[in-house]
């Protein structure tokens, strides 16, 4: 597990940028699942201002690591927020973006798309495996949309689950913790002051977080988690030095 900490969201947009044009370069095609949230927004106008050149988006398949029960046109959809600040501004093939239909039934679409991995993807033991798969991380701990009011959908043996915001009750779409454990790389971007003592507890004292915290739980198989955090969020962490 490696952690980088950035005084700035352009120095933190560029280092992971660069790091997964390095994968780009060794790969054919590569399958990445974005996160949902504020914090990507910044990394998809960022792509879309300094990167629309050189990168061949034609070569990145898209899909999501989560998604809220609205439609593509809500201000809520992480899929617009994908369209409005990166899709409309570089050449992405439309067949290579695999959106959760948040408008559609939650549970038919969680086993819909649950199809579209088992199509699209390599799959390890039935399990899809991502190249990359982005997480955000909330105020409480939470990541795609696994929440700690609803702990068990991380082990749940479907691929795709059905949640609920806590707060809203607004119901989700999220990958289970054997789709996300099973990436070949997995990248937390996490920025904020609010997060620092959860991200602190979560990688400091793992296993205890994993109680509370569905972030604590993300540790995939391959061994690749990097935790790219701004100074706020990883403020904690820098404490210690
Ligand atoms: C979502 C997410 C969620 C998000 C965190 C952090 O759909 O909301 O995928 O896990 O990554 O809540 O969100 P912010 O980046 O807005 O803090």
């Amino acid at each position: 597990m490696k952690t980088k900490i950035f005084d700035n969201l352009n120095d933190l947009n560029e280092d992971f940028t660069l790091w997964l044009k390095e994968l780009l370069a060794k790969k054919e095609t590569l399958s990445i699942a974005l996160s949902g949230g504020n914090t990507p927004k910044s990394l998809f106008k960022y792509w879309a201002t300094h990167h629309a050149e050189d990168i061949d988006w034609t070569k990145i398949k898209f899909f999501w690591s989560d998604e809220r029960c609205v439609w593509p046109t809500d201000d809520d959809s992480n899929y617009k927020a994908a369209k409005d600040n990166l899709f409309d501004h570089v050449p992405i093939p439309r067949e290579n973006i695999f959106r959760i239909r948040g408008e559609n039934d939650p549970y038919k679409e969680a086993r819909t798309y649950q199809d579209v991995m088992q199509t699209e993807l390599e799959t390890i033991n039935g399990i899809p495996q991502f190249d990359v798969i982005m997480l955000g991380m909330g105020e409480d701990g939470h990541t795609a949309s696994i929440f700690p009011h609803e702990m068990n959908l991380w082990d749940s043996h479907n691929m795709c689950v059905v949640a609920t915001h806590p707060k809203t009750r607004q119901m989700r779409i999220s990958l289970s913790g054997q789709t996300i454990n099973a990436a070949k790389n997995v990248v937390f971007l996490v920025t904020g002051a609010p997060k620092d003592k959860i991200v602190k507890a979560i990688i400091e004292d793992n296993e205890n977080a994993q109680e509370k915290y569905p972030a604590a739980k993300v540790q995939p198989e391959s061994g690749n988690l990097i935790w790219y955090l701004d100074s706020y969020a990883g403020r904690e962490l820098s404490k210690q030095k």
